[in-house]
């Protein structure tokens, strides 16, 4: 039989870029600046960042000499002294324009009412043990919003290790952490015995936190239970049901305050917030922290209607995932996605303490991808 090899064609030198065949036959524009910029020369072994600067050079790269020698591209520059050789594998994962695929993006699965006895539970203790087991935890959080981690040490530094465990502790103008107990001069509704409804935290800060840890330390109060819904869920039956109210609460961005003696904070933001892709990844919503709207009073008389729609939906028992914690319990969940709230309490019936603290959801998926992938530069 007659194989026949098809010959390496040479590189096709342009003004601004450089023409190559690769595996599929097809030819591809990589452009001067990107080659000589991503030379492997370019980037440090050891801080695995770029330490060439392309700002330095005087003139713009232009290649002098291309020429493909067995798997690598090789390319001489022609105001500069350098030789820049690139394996064609390497090549080949540039040579259609698209994101660089990430681990941590994955579908999320909307959850409803039903949803408590099948929430993912981890042991703590187990967790800091088992690198691998993490991964699954946030794992779950990607997909999910809402884990509970059980066998949790009754103390503050067991809520700060569990989540440091994802990310930093990050702060509200609240603090690094703060104390759900009833308070007797409360500046948070949070902090009474009454109901509390469905909401997100903190949305009047710029950057609402990511990821929120509520570890029930007690809880033998009568009344009070925990009540949380999957904004991912009813956004999109929403967007089903009512898509030109979706459409308005996906682009009107209105506004949020929380506002007392020493602080005063301000944002604007969408009620159903969108993703890359267009997907539902979150809401921000709080009856309690919604300022007084200042939109034209003629776009409210749409915007509200769809508002009222979709906080009933919310409210729906078909959403609403209703429970008692338990002590040695902390409820992690991604705090745009997932709405909570509770039932009102009887104050003097027991105790009631939840100690919680935020760490954020960029964070947390760059923790995913070091956990499960091999990055680039390993
Ligand atoms: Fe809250």
């Amino acid at each position: 039989m007659n194989v026949m090899t098809s010959p390496v064609v040479a590189p096709v030198l342009q003004n601004n870029g450089l023409r190559i065949a690769l595996s599929d036959g097809e030819s591809h524009y990589f452009n001067y600046h990107w080659l000589r910029d991503n030379c492997p020369s370019s980037f440090n072994s050891s801080t695995r960042e770029r330490s060439f600067d392309i700002f330095h050079l005087e003139t713009a790269p232009k290649a002098k000499t291309a020429e493909v020698t067995g798997d690598v591209l090789e390319i001489t520059w022609e105001a500069e002294d350098h030789v820049t050789s690139f394996p064609l594998s390497w090549l080949e994962a540039y040579k259609i324009p698209r994101r660089r695929p990430d681990p941590a993006d994955l579908s999320r699965e909307a959850w409803y009412g039903d949803h408590y006895p099948d929430v993912p539970r981890f042991s703590q203790p187990e967790l800091l043990g088992d690198p691998a087991l993490r991964a699954k935890w946030i794992e779950a959080m990607l997909v999910e919003g809402f884990t509970i981690i059980t066998d949790m040490p009754n103390s503050n530094e067991g809520l700060t290790e569990t989540a440091e465990m994802i990310g930093q502790v990050r702060p509200t103008f609240f603090g690094d952490y703060f104390d759900v107990k009833t308070h007797i001069n409360p500046t948070n509704t949070a902090y009474t015995a009454s109901a509390l409804e469905l909401h997100t935290d903190t949305p009047a800060e710029e950057h609402a936190p990511g990821m929120q840890f509520l570890h029930c330390r007690a809880n033998t109060v009568k009344g009070g239970y925990s009540l949380y819904a999957d904004g991912v869920a009813v956004a999109n039956d929403f967007r089903t049901r009512y898509p030109e109210g979706f459409k308005l609460l996906a682009e009107t961005k209105v506004p949020f305050f929380c506002e007392h003696d020493t602080y005063d904070m301000r944002s604007r933001q969408t009620v159903i917030e969108l993703d890359q892709y267009g997907d539902v990844s979150g809401l921000t919503i709080s009856q309690h922290m919604l300022d007084i709207s200042d939109l034209d009073q003629e776009l409210l008389d749409s915007w509200y209607p769809a508002f009222c729609r979709f906080g009933k939906m919310l409210q729906e028992e078909k959403y609403m995932m209703t429970f008692l914690m338990k002590a040695g319990e902390c409820m992690v969940f991604d705090n745009h996605r997932i709405v909570h709230g509770r039932a009102a309490y009887t104050a003097e019936s027991g105790e009631r303490y939840l100690r919680g603290c935020y760490t954020d959801r960029a964070e947390m998926r760059s923790t995913y991808r070091a956990l499960v992938s091999e990055g680039r530069f390993k």
